[in-house]
């Protein structure tokens, strides 16, 4: 008789708990009396690769520069925002993201906290990155402008200008896979394109060669929830470029 040994499941911190999971499989087959097992040559090579995780030295190099800039961030006064804001948000996530979220600039509750999408755009924005099979902590999310603009208000341009620098830094520290553009200013912020948002979104355009696929931003959504099919199928688009698979819906 024979069986087919588990597909490798090894993540980039999963290593030890697949070759564990490996061996009391078969050693419960061995119980059950099998004395053989089909393997996939390529997955026994896999298995005996250390993790691909990164060194904890470039780790704690990528917490040190992003820590850098948010050290920038909240003693910046380069635009006028600096004078009204509560605190900076620098934007927050993994050190090692596939996805960079983008937005426009915090609001009432982030400029509270000092976190990046928190308040009911943000509760939503955390509903989209789960229903993507993954979690905040597994992405990065931030803005073009560290500050609240007052009232809310659309950043202005010589404000996005001031504070754009940090963001180019914090991406090209990230190196995320993809970015996704929350609405129209984020995009026109990293692009300076001056098209809608409902004619960008869905099609993949590219910042310093990385993928970027703009959708609308959570807080249209709250307007108008109509367009969360569209946003899904924009995060369906993101997930096949990252080679993943949204898991079955609950
Ligand atoms: N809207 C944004 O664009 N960014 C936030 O952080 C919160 C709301």
């Amino acid at each position: 008789m024979s069986k087919k040994a588990p597909g490798n499941t090894a993540s980039r911190t999963g290593w030890p708990d697949v070759v564990q999971g490996l061996e009391d499989y078969l050693l419960y087959l061995r119980d059950e009396g099998v004395r053989e097992v089909e393997a996939d040559p390529e997955q026994v090579r896999r298995l005996s690769e250390p993790p691909v995780a990164p060194a904890p030295a470039e780790d704690a190099t990528l917490a040190d520069g992003l820590a850098g800039i948010a050290e920038r961030v909240t003693a910046c006064t380069l635009c006028p925002l600096h004078k009204s804001r509560t605190r900076t948000v620098p934007g927050q996530g993994s050190i090692t993201p596939e996805i960079f979220f983008i937005g426009e600039g915090p609001g009432a509750d982030e400029d509270r906290q000092g976190l990046a999408f928190v308040g009911r755009a943000g509760q939503l924005l955390t509903k989209i990155i789960e229903a993507m099979g993954l979690t905040r902590e597994q992405v990065f999310i931030g803005n073009i402008v560290k500050c609240r603009p007052p009232g809310n208000r659309t950043p202005l341009p010589e404000e996005m200008q001031a504070c754009l620098p940090y963001l180019r830094e914090q991406i090209a520290i990230l190196k995320p896979r993809v970015i996704v553009g929350l609405g129209a200013t984020a995009v026109k912020g990293l692009l300076e394109v001056e098209t809608g948002i409902t004619r960008l979104r869905g099609r993949w355009m590219s910042y310093e060669g990385i993928d970027l696929m703009p959708t609308f931003h959570p807080a249209y959504l709250l307007r108008n929830p109509a367009g969360k099919r569209e946003v899904w199928e924009d995060m369906k688009a993101v997930l096949a470029r990252l080679g993943r698979t949204p898991p079955p819906r609950t």
